[in-house]
């Protein structure tokens, strides 16, 4: 064995992978790339410490491969991928590079911490890529390959090669680039489908075409990373596993570039449900996936389609008469998969003004909440008010109110007191005291609505001139006394925050929202003189 081959055979030993795409092993490394390709996705920007939380989750769902972001792309790009490397024990964290030095070297520096760590390089081999991204003949190119990818060994043994654009590239120059890159040192081998242009069928002789036309294809693991544009990026990956690929890179709820990416959650209850004709396992915990689904919906404030498969609100509910009759008598005449599967618990313990700690600490662990003492103390003080005012608190009641708790950052400013004026005979106007940085300070303000009021009101106490792409409001529950959850998306200089807030009073709801996201842009900021914040 030369000491590449014994290195593929440690980490696949690592990763519990079969010894080669080409042999019988049934074992699907499941790559995640919702912070990177995710997080790329229009509005979709996250914070360092919901990164974190969302690593955490990916490493408890037994996720692989945490592609934990692009460490050259920014400052807290690289102070992202570090947080992860030193948090994540349990699964491989990568970082993205382009075929430069620079980028590889800051990816390294990024994963330094990491117990075990991938640089994920890539760069275009298709003729447009060629031509116009990159302005790079094909020898060019397989130069590029040749020294990002011995540059990257220098680092880690666990180097991923992506031919970016792979489905449109010419075959015999894919195979050439893939031979190349495996002879350098690549243990994974990317056949994106970047523009989600593939079709499943093509994809898969794809698939083959590569295990038969490049001689050493046996020393390397074959990733498929598959875009949504043609809404087949599932189909696609399924496909390329049967043909031997045995990575499968994917997002939570499907979020990433344009259409997003191949989804997590439909491809492993996929291959779950349907073992049949899909004789594959994944280590992942499939009854943590709503609780993935749901953080994700949180933090970027995309929020899952009701007919979503798998986590849409609606993927288990049964309206019609024959559906629920037959649910009833036998639920498998209306499902394939058992809601619990996924993490949809219906637990019997109702939750109302009467409730103790004891029973509102079963709860959080039923709903896959673990919460230090100081946390539980919160959200059992919150969850007192919100039972104050509502009869019966719901499961989706608590989720929102612990969610709204667990949002993180620097709090500059915090919503002090609000009260609003508004209706058919009166013009809109909002009061408001703000707390900015330990200071209180009020404004009055008067919008074309109450919503207007509030955030002009802000404004006043806080001066900014980020817009607004999106103000959202979501009922958790029915009933005129349901919580709204609230979204507010700001941007300012190309930079984009999201933030949430849960609450009775949608007004109250609404100036939270903004606060989070305020809160955030000046994180991002970085302005942390008192000054920055006077009116
Ligand atoms: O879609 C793509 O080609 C990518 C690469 C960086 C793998 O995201
Ligand atoms: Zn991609």
């Amino acid at each position: 064995m030369s000491v590449n081959e014994e290195k593929v055979a440690a980490m696949r030993a690592a990763l519990q992978v079969a010894a080669g795409p080409a042999d019988a092993g049934d074992r699907i490394v499941i790559f995640d790339t919702t912070l990177r390709d995710g997080e790329q996705s229009p509005g979709c920007s996250m914070n360092t410490e919901e990164k974190l939380r969302v690593a955490e989750t990916l490493e408890h769902m037994g996720v692989d491969v945490i592609e934990a972001g692009f460490p050259i792309a920014s400052e807290g790009d690289f102070e992202a991928v570090q947080a992860i490397a030193r948090r994540v024990k349990n699964s491989v964290v990568c970082g993205l590079a382009r075929a430069n030095a620079a980028d590889i070297d800051r990816a390294a520096e990024a994963l330094r911490p990491a117990q075990r760590s991938r640089i994920h390089t890539f760069i275009g081999t298709s003729p447009l890529h060629r031509q116009f991204q990159l302005a790079l003949d094909m020898e060019q190119v397989h130069e590029r390959v040749i020294d990002s990818v011995t540059r990257a060994r220098r680092y880690t043994d666990d180097v991923e090669w992506s031919a970016m654009d792979a489905s449109r590239t010419e075959p015999d120059f894919l195979f050439r680039c893939i031979e190349t890159a495996i002879r350098c040192g690549a243990t994974t081998v990317n056949i994106p489908d970047t523009v989600g242009y593939a079709y499943p069928e093509e994809f898969a002789d794809l698939i083959r075409a590569i295990r038969d036309n490049v001689p050493s294809i046996d020393k390397a693991i074959i990733s498929v990373h598959c875009h949504n544009d043609l809404g087949l990026a599932v189909a696609n990956s399924l496909l390329a596993v049967k043909a031997g690929a045995r990575q499968i890179e994917c997002t939570i709820n499907g979020i990433g570039e344009r259409a997003g990416n191949c989804a997590l959650e439909e491809v492993v209850m996929a291959i779950r449900t349907r073992h049949d004709l899909l004789p594959y396992k994944s280590r992942i915990v499939t009854q943590d996936i709503m609780k993935a689904s749901r953080l994700i919906s949180a933090i970027t404030g995309f929020n899952v389609q009701p007919n979503k498969a798998i986590v849409g609100a609606n993927a288990f509910a049964h309206e019609s008469g024959i559906h629920q009759d037959g649910v009833l008598k036998n639920a498998q005449t209306y499902e394939i998969m058992r809601p619990e599967d996924v993490g949809l618990v219906r637990s019997s313990l109702v939750m109302g003004k009467h409730s103790g700690r004891h029973a509102f600490r079963k709860k959080l662990e039923e709903l896959g909440y673990a919460l230090g003492d100081n946390a539980l103390n919160d959200a059992f003080a919150r969850f007192k008010q919100l039972a104050d005012k509502k009869k019966e608190v719901s499961d989706e009641d608590i989720m929102a109110l612990v969610d709204d708790q667990l949002q993180t950052g620097t709090q500059r400013v915090r919503l002090d007191s609000l009260s609003v004026q508004c209706g058919t005979t009166v013009r809109p106007r909002a009061e408001l005291v703000l707390e900015v940085d330990g200071e209180r300070r009020g404004a009055t303000a008067e919008g074309d609505g109450p919503v207007d009021a509030i955030f002009r009101a802000i404004r006043a106490v806080v001066p900014h001139e980020a817009s607004l792409p999106l103000f959202q409001i979501h009922a958790v529950t029915e009933g005129t006394d349901a919580q709204a959850v609230v979204t507010v998306r700001l941007e300012e200089s190309g930079k984009t925050v999201n933030g949430q807030a849960a609450d009775t009073d949608t007004m109250v709801a609404s100036a939270r929202a903004y606060v989070a996201a305020l809160n955030k842009l000046l994180t991002k900021r970085g302005k942390t003189a008192p000054a920055a914040l006077s009116a």
